[in-house]
């Protein structure tokens, strides 16, 4: 049996990852191929534990490493239980973010430098990077509409930051992308769901 493939999708908050890796994974399918979506932090019971602890609105939340450390131990759960197993049975896992957004959001973001947090994702995960990495990049106002129409005032712990902690995180998966070219493919999300799936497939190389 072949490896599968494990495709993350990462962007800001209203940049249609979820809508995208539904898409992504009912064109697989319609290919015959197995698909596992999953979801970060969460795509384990621990894991989706551990979600409620950082995205809940109850408390005063946590240190930005403390954060940065459940973060990397929800995803060590959901590499080990979830991921690796579907990839090594040759399943397609498409993930709606992985360690990107720790980078992103727990670096860019929130201060810790990008090899603490590489750091404990080799403790916690072997390390293990997507094959590749869906960028989905869309402009300020659109996704400001996109997250007034889903969250209205109820965005969660992270999501409610200010504008400033959102713009340092564009700007740390902008670095990303630029820095390792052949991981990432930058998406224009900016269109329909469905012009913004036409480019997923062609990024993918697998056409409509
Ligand atoms: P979610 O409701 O999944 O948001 P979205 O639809 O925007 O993806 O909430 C996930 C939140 O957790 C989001 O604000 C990003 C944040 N996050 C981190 O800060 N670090 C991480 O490693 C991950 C996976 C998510």
């Amino acid at each position: 049996m072949s490896r599968g493939r494990f495709i993350a999708l990462e962007g800001g908050e209203g940049a249609g990852k979820s809508t995208q890796a539904r898409l992504l994974a009912d064109a697989l399918r319609l290919r015959g191929v197995e698909v596992v979506v999953t979801r970060e932090p969460g795509g384990t019971p621990g894991a989706e534990a551990i979600r409620g602890l950082l995205l809940g609105l109850d408390g005063d939340g946590w240190n930005a490493r403390a954060e940065a450390l459940l973060f990397a131990a929800a995803r060590s759960d959901h590499v080990e239980r979830l991921i690796l197993p579907a990839v090594e049975r040759g399943a397609w896992v498409v993930c709606d973010r992985f360690v990107d957004s720790s980078r992103a959001y727990q670096g860019g973001g929130g201060g810790l430098s990008d090899a603490e947090i590489m750091e404990l994702h080799r403790i916690g995960s072997h390390g293990l990077l997507p094959d590749l990495t869906l960028l989905i990049e869309v402009s300020p106002d659109v996704a400001a509409g996109r997250l007034a129409a889903r969250d209205g005032d109820s965005a969660d712990r992270i999501g409610g930051r200010p504008a400033d902690f959102h713009a340092r995180v564009a700007a740390a998966f902008d670095r990303f992308a630029s820095a390792d070219p052949a991981r990432f493919a930058r998406i224009d999300g900016d269109g329909t769901p469905e012009q913004t799936h036409t480019l997923v497939l062609a990024a993918l190389d697998i056409g409509e």
